[in-house]
């Protein structure tokens, strides 16, 4: 017998042992859907596999958002239907134990039990290592509750991916770089959720991205709440920018992209800017929220800087690169926000130009200083001013999807399309594009002409079916504008 030394589970000593299901699902940012794959590394060690829905899991984990009231009021609706298939599971003789994680569990921790007593473990954005040894603790059917900030480093904690799921996610990977965030936006929980920043060592993110490369990863995105504020510790003992991060991830053999979300206007450095002058890697497409455009409501949202300092940012990032299409977050109705206020943001969208953006009505969160502004804006008001908003933002997305036709993209090919011999791939701008190609060239870069556009992909030379069907747009095809 010949043991694969590759798979990481195959030499544990509790090969033998029956394995479990593991089912984790995410909801809200890129941060949860990675914080999702290290909690299954973490069980797949543990000998849980993964499953892609509820039904034959053991163990259910929801990975919560706490963003907007919206996204954590899912989570109890989730709670109440997973409750249901507990006890059905239960009277066939079976324990599924659920377990709430994320932003949601670190916000509301005690008052999850009470609200769903099923729950069987609350577990922090900063304490999914110990999820093992949290789980083993509700045997019995005690609840617990672990929502503390541990001194000791949760990634260095964490175990690597094994080989097998790494391939399982694809071409293009996600890696945490920085947690957390000091900036104290008025209206945004993640400064109480995630704790303040923290920023990995570079070696830690190194040591990650060689291993995905490793294991046929082309593009990394680097990610963290507030990312550009990066500052680990390097090699030399010093503190390196984002900027000087991702110089160095370039030369990792294999990496062909880089991208990297979500940043705040303040922290644009030289370096950063200088990075997408110089670095071919680095994708030509930002997401830079500015959330408003009026000056006043700015200041109320404590963002810190002014809409004439994110235009001039703007018309630095361009010239140092002239393809740069950006993206932003917009939130409408702050407290307070006058029609005056309004126009000014519409005017920013006006003079900026989005190929994509987000945009969301003001939702107090509990805790955070504009909940307790007053001045509120009515609820009506902030629909016809989010319509508005969208409308505009929705007409730049459509004129930049059209301006792709005619021109030449690098497309990294990534999954089988729903029609053979087509692959579907990303164009630097994150778009979808459907490609002639054969599965055998996942992963591979190439050149392609845009010849259609689709409500929410492009089309190569070659790829477009006769006659034109909606159903060639991809399940995955990103929604540009959300409320
Ligand atoms: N209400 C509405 N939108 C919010 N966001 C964050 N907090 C709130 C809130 N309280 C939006 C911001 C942020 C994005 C991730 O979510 O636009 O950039
Ligand atoms: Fe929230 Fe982003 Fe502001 Fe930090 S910078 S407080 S994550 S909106």
């Amino acid at each position: 017998m010949t043991i694969d030394t590759t798979l990481d589970t195959a030499l544990a000593p509790d090969a033998y042992r029956p394995r479990k299901k593991v089912y984790v699902k995410s909801y809200g940012c890129q941060m949860n859907v990675y914080d999702a794959q290290r909690m299954t590394d973490v069980m797949a060690r543990e000998g849980f596999d993964e499953t892609q829905g509820p039904a034959d899991a053991d163990l259910i984990i929801l990975n919560t958002c706490h963003i907007r009231e919206k996204a954590a009021e899912k989570v109890y609706s989730e709670l109440g239907r997973l409750r249901v298939l507990k006890e059905q599971a239960a009277d066939a003789g079976r324990d599924v134990k659920i377990a709430v994680a994320g932003c949601v569990a670190q916000a509301e921790s005690q008052e999850i039990l009470r609200r769903a007593p099923s729950v069987d473990l609350v577990v922090g954005s900063q304490s999914y290592h110990r999820l093992p040894s949290l789980l083993a603790e509700t045997q019995g059917g005690r609840s617990v509750v672990d929502t503390e900030f541990p001194v000791e480093d949760k990634f260095a904690a964490l175990p690597a991916p094994t080989r097998a799921a790494m391939r399982k996610r694809g071409v293009s990977a996600f890696v945490t770089v920085q947690e957390g965030c000091d900036k104290f936006c008025t209206f945004c929980v993640v400064p109480y959720t995630r704790g303040a920043e923290l920023s990995r060592p570079v070696a830690q993110i190194l040591g990650e991205v060689e291993r995905l490369a490793d294991a046929g990863v082309r593009e990394i995105t680097l990610i963290g709440q507030n990312v550009n504020a990066y500052h680990g510790e390097g090699p030399d003992g010093g503190s390196w920018t984002l900027g000087r991060l991702m110089q160095r991830i370039a030369e990792v053999r294999g990496i062909a992209r880089l991208r990297y979300m979500t940043s705040h206007p303040r922290d644009m450095h030289d370096e950063l800017i200088e990075a997408h002058r110089d670095l071919p890697q680095l994708m030509p497409y930002l997401h830079l929220p500015v959330q408003s455009g009026s000056d006043r409501i700015l200041a109320a949202m404590n963002r810190r800087h002014t809409q004439s300092h994110y235009l001039r940012l703007i018309d630095r990032l361009r010239n140092a690169q002239p393809k740069l299409a950006l993206s932003s977050d917009f939130i409408v109705g702050f407290p307070g926000e006058t029609d005056a206020d309004f126009r000014d943001t519409m005017q920013l969208i006006e003079t900026v130009t989005f190929a994509a953006a987000y945009s969301f009505k003001y939702s107090a969160r509990p805790g955070t200083p504009a909940a307790d502004m007053g001045d509120a804006v009515p609820e009506d008001v902030k629909e016809v001013r989010l319509a508005e908003l969208q409308a505009l933002l929705l007409d730049q997305q459509k004129a930049f999807y059209a301006s792709c036709v005619g021109q030449t993209f690098d497309v990294l090919l990534e999954k089988p399309g729903r029609i053979d011999g087509r692959l579907i791939g990303r164009s630097p701008y994150l778009q979808s594009v459907n490609v002639v190609a054969t599965p055998d060239q996942i992963g591979e870069i190439v050149t392609a002409e845009i010849v259609d556009v689709g409500p929410n992909s492009l089309f190569a030379k070659g790829s477009r079916a006769a006659p034109a069907s909606a159903s060639i747009v991809p399940e995955s095809a990103p929604t540009m504008v959300e409320t």
